[in-house]
């Protein structure tokens, strides 16, 4: 959800904006704008609604020339997308330009001040006021554009992550943060003078450098083109500034010959599960050592309950490890969906264990439960993918998925390393609460680490996939049913297709069809059982009867070589056979795929689809 990237050195500014800009593309964004100080001295400010590549054909006969510049994509929030409403925004000399990702809550008390001071916004933004309350700042106080900036942020309610620029001061930035995300990569350019990228992740970075410094909640950075750097706090202590090392390996970060991000990591999945589980699961001594809880041994074995809070995606992956912790280690789990959890005023015990599980380690929703949680006094930890973002940051302690950038707007890879990581976690916590035995661990760690290798076989032997997604984009809705562990899976399922096919679906778990959805059934109406030969087979094979006896169209998911299942459904797709509570990571594979190659037999925009933002850094 929007991007920002800035830079200041002795480069040419314009190309390396333009590719931040359409590195952050995957965030979600609806318009796309540049300021640059020229060479000139001009402060040039450029837009265009709809996609990177328009911005680029609206500068083709500009000047961009300039070494500092400010660059944004945009998720509105305040007023509709266009080229009025999107970033940067100048202020009313035009002297500064300014983008914002965030919230302005409290922008029209705000903007009734700066009105009665004659300074007027243009736009329907809540982030415009901001660019003028800090020239209001600095015209009241004559004061540097850095004090102007914290004396304005003072004011503010809501959440920011910001970069200015001043026609007046080219040789400096400011940026700053209070709950959305900001890195400030440390660089140095082929003249090996100091630059500084700033980005609203590492992607647009990395390819310059890869010291970066994640700037905290109410911090203020001034950069300057010296490589100077100054960081105070809103409320004026000055922060020494963390360098800290990032990797991530450029390839990642490209399509590397598929058409799409989404497919890329659907088909990475054995590999990123690998990596994953590498050092966490022992392959030789079938155990498992997870730092995380190593180190907090007795929070784990003391712990009341445990409260896992997700959205999305991250929810399903957090209910499949309800079932498994829950058996497991016979302690309490409830999962919650972000949102609602931190609105209500919910029974949080210090010796409860909060978990966040994020894939972008961003989700605006699901910091803001776990620093409620925190204020209720529970140990936190976190699950995120993303290294260095901010729910790591805020958490006690966690566990990062290792499954490299996820760029495609629909979660896959994350999911099932979320899903992995969370057993990982289940079976540690089992450890150290002594509710597993030695042989039990040793058979159950025996089994998922030959989970990479099934998934590797259900990837391939799903070939026919691709033709049938093209006769299935006739539907107009969709069921998807599972029970137990493929419940959440029925889900995901149902998710993936919505998002990226704009296809209605939903998922339920088997047995509640008769409790009312199942009035939708017709013979149009294409449903989608997960039906391994585990858990309640038997129960959802007597859940297909009824559908099929109701001229539903039958797709199933099923163990490899079942012909029962298989005889009354009108298409099948295999998975080699596991435990039951290994079967998501598998069962997921083929639905990942179908909702793919519907996307894309519709003619969809599958990595970034529409609406949709990647990191959801606004509530
Ligand atoms: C997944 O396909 C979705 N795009 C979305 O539901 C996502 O899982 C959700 O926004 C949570 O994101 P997070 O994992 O980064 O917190
Ligand atoms: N609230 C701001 C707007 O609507 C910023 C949105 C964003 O984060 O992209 O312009």
């Amino acid at each position: 959800m929007c991007g920002i990237v800035g830079y200041i050195g002795d480069r040419k500014a314009y190309p390396i904006l333009m590719k931040g800009l359409y590195r952050l593309e995957y965030r979600g964004y609806d318009s796309a704008g540049i300021a640059l100080v020229n060479d000139n001295g001009n402060l040039s400010v450029y837009k265009a609604k709809g996609k990177v590549s328009a911005l680029e054909a609206t500068v083709q006969d500009k000047d961009i020339s300039g070494t500092v510049g400010i660059a944004h994509t945009r998720w509105a929030t305040h007023g509709e997308p266009n080229v009025v409403n999107a970033h940067p925004h100048y202020s009313k000399s035009r002297n500064l330009a300014l983008v914002h990702n965030g919230i302005i809550e409290n922008f029209k008390i705000l903007r009734s001040q700066l009105e009665k001071n004659d300074f007027h916004c243009i736009s329907e933004t809540d982030t415009e006021v901001l660019v003028q309350f800090i020239e209001y700042m600095q015209d009241i106080h004559k004061c540097s554009l850095f004090k102007a900036v914290q004396l304005a942020l003072k004011n503010v309610t809501g959440a920011y992550a910001i970069a200015v620029i001043d026609k007046q001061n080219p040789d400096q930035m400011v940026v700053a943060r209070k709950g959305s995300p900001l890195v400030i990569g440390v660089g140095k350019s082929e003249n090996g003078n100091p630059e500084f990228i700033v980005g609203s992740d590492a992607t647009p970075i990395v390819e310059f450098t890869q010291e970066v410094i994640y700037l905290n909640d109410e911090e203020i950075a001034y950069l300057d083109r010296s490589g100077k750097i100054d960081i105070i706090t809103l409320s004026n202590v000055k922060q020494t500034p963390q360098v800290q090392q990032i990797s991530i390996d450029i390839n990642e970060l490209e399509k590397g010959g598929y058409p799409h991000f989404m497919l890329k990591e659907i088909y990475e999945q054995p590999d990123a599960i690998l990596n994953c589980i590498r050092g966490r699961l022992d392959t030789e001594n079938k155990d498992v050592f997870l730092s995380g809880v190593i180190d907090n041994k007795n929070v784990f074995k003391n712990a009341r309950r445990i409260i896992i809070c997700a959205c999305g995606t991250s929810w399903h992956s957090a209910l499949i490890a309800k079932y498994f912790i829950e058996e497991l280690c016979k302690i309490p789990v409830e999962v919650e969906y972000a949102s609602e959890f931190r609105y209500r005023n919910p029974v949080v015990f210090p010796e409860d264990v909060v978990i966040a599980v994020s894939q972008s380690g961003e989700t605006a929703d699901t910091l803001a439960a776990i620093q409620l949680a925190k204020s209720k006094g529970a140990f936190l930890y976190g699950i995120c993918n993303v290294i260095g973002s901010s729910i790591p940051r805020a958490t006690d302690s966690g566990t990062y998925l290792h499954v490299g950038p996820e760029i495609g707007v629909a979660s896959t890879k994350a999911f099932t390393g979320q899903v992995i990581t969370l057993m990982m976690l289940g079976l540690s916590i089992a450890k150290v609460k002594k509710t597993i035995t030695d042989e039990k661990l040793h058979f159950l760690v025996g089994e998922l680490i030959n989970i990479p290798d099934k998934m590797r076989w259900t990837l391939e032997h799903n070939k026919s996939i691709p033709e049938f997604a093209q006769m299935f984009t006739y539907a107009r809705n969709c069921i998807f049913l599972g029970r137990g562990y493929n419940y959440p899976v029925a889900l995901e399922g149902a998710l993936k297709l919505k998002e990226i096919s704009y296809i209605h679906a939903e998922g339920y778990p088997a047995a509640e069809m008769k409790h009312g959805p199942i009035a939708l059934i017709d013979e149009e109406m294409p449903v989608f059982f997960i039906a391994p030969k585990h858990g309640m087979y038997d129960k959802v094979i007597s859940n297909i009867q009824e559908i099929k006896s109701r001229n539903g169209r039958i797709v199933s998911i099923v163990t490899e070589g079942d012909t029962v299942v298989g005889n009354i459904s009108d298409r099948i797709f295999s998975i080699p056979d596991t435990l039951d509570c290994f079967v998501p990571l598998l069962s997921v594979l083929p639905l990942q795929l179908l909702s793919y190659y519907v996307a894309c037999a519709k003619g969809r925009n599958v990595d970034q689809p529409r609406n949709l933002a990647k990191s959801v850094t606004v509530e």
